[in-house]
């Protein structure tokens, strides 16, 4: 199919469009859906659906918009699995850990990182994500920051600065002049490559002062501000994201009432990752407690070597079904529609006309599969802007 030809998708058994309250999820049962010039073109009923170039029948499956998947760590080498298995034998998690794949990622070649990473966006998109952030945070030194997110950059516009991810060892004696090096040579190197700057804000990483001065000093370069916080336990990770007016809190599992208010009353989005509290074993985000409460929740994968080896946006979606006693349709919601908020983004997480037509079908009449059957292949075509780029319909 060219770029100009209308593709019309028709027998949905229930499609997921997000686009009558841009806060709530919305479906529609035997729909149809028209793709022309990339974008959605036309939704409604299937008997009212217009011609196309093309057509392809869903037999009553069901259509959503692609997953928005807004935290994850793709740009590294090695693996930690002795220390996954170590946890599960009752070891608790450490960010310590973070230094094992900076020394690997640091002494592997860019063709090694690479390689990596595209096998990591692959294995995403398969599982229907259509969009992902991708983070810095395990070279640590200027070039090594430098060269993560030019890589990040060849494949994704969501592009993360986190070389504030913890004080490598060759800093260990001056923490200060590692921050200076953030702020400074280092955001001046990464700027050009990303969209954000974020900063692990936690005890044994970066205090709310450090936070807030890494924060200002990425938005000073023009990047927009993202914080991983609150995720070991109470700290100032969220009060630090809200006064920077950062797009989104990170993790958000330990929080105070005074966090859930800062959380509902400005836009920051609480982005809840349950494969780390899943590779952790520590307790689920209250998601529940948040959404109660008013505050916007999304839901990301956190792929990385340590604490959450996953790409799967459904099974996150089914942990925070399960787990975090989040409704189908609010998981769904959050995984997508919840995902483009975290990145400020209006063109996806929905599919209202003229969208990105970012959607995947599943082998699955309703999105309450994704939870219902956790663990299963259920993704079966996956359409970016348009195009069908992976499994087909
Ligand atoms: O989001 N919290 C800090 N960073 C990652 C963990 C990175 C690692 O363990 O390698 C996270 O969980
Ligand atoms: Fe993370």
């Amino acid at each position: 199919m060219s770029d100009r030809e209308s593709t019309l998708i028709t027998g949905i058994g229930e499609l997921v469009t997000n686009d009558a309250d841009p806060g709530a999820f919305a479906a529609m049962t035997d729909a149809a859906l028209v793709i022309a010039d990339g974008k959605v073109a036309w939704t409604g009923p299937a008997a009212r659906a217009p011609a196309a170039d093309a057509m392809v029948d869903a037999a009553g499956r069901a259509v959503l918009p692609g997953f928005a998947d807004s935290h994850a760590h793709l740009v590294f080498a090695g693996e930690r699995s002795a220390e996954f298995a170590a946890r599960m034998a009752g070891r608790p998690y450490r960010a310590g850990g973070i230094l094992v794949t900076v020394e690997a990622t640091r002494a592997a070649s860019d063709a090694v990182l690479r390689a990596n990473l595209r096998r990591l966006a692959a294995e995403m998109l398969r599982q229907g994500t259509t969009t992902f952030e991708c983070k810095s945070g395990y070279g640590l030194t200027v070039p090594d920051e430098a060269r993560a997110l030019a890589l990040a950059a060849e494949i994704t516009s969501e592009v993360t600065y986190l070389g504030a991810h913890v004080v490598p060892p060759e800093f260990g004696a001056d923490p200060a002049a590692y921050l200076d090096l953030v702020c400074g040579p280092m955001l001046d190197a990464c700027a050009p490559s990303a969209r954000w700057v974020d900063v692990f804000c936690e005890d044994g990483a970066f205090g709310a002062d450090e936070a807030a001065a890494v924060l200002a000093a990425g938005r000073a370069a023009g990047l927009g501000a993202r914080v991983h916080a609150n995720q070991l336990g109470p700290g100032p990770g969220v009060r630090v994201a809200a006064e920077a007016g950062a797009a989104s809190a990170d993790h958000c599992t330990f929080l105070t009432d005074a966090d859930v208010d800062a959380l509902v009353s400005t836009p920051v989005v609480a982005t809840l990752l349950p494969g780390a509290e899943f590779g952790t074993r520590q307790p689920f985000p209250d998601a529940r407690r948040l959404l109660d409460a008013g505050a916007t929740v999304a839901l990301a994968s956190d792929c990385n070597p340590g604490s959450s080896f996953t790409s799967s946006m459904p099974f996150c979606i089914a942990l925070a079904v399960r787990e975090m006693r989040m409704t189908t349709e609010e998981a769904v919601w959050s995984a997508t529609a919840g995902g483009a908020r975290a990145l400020r983004r209006t063109d996806i997480g929905h599919l209202g006309v003229g969208a990105r037509a970012d959607l995947i079908m599943l082998d699955a009449p309703s999105h309450a599969y994704l939870a219902y059957r956790p663990g299963v292949p259920q993704v079966a075509a996956v359409w970016q802007a348009g195009r069908l780029v992976a499994g087909s319909p």
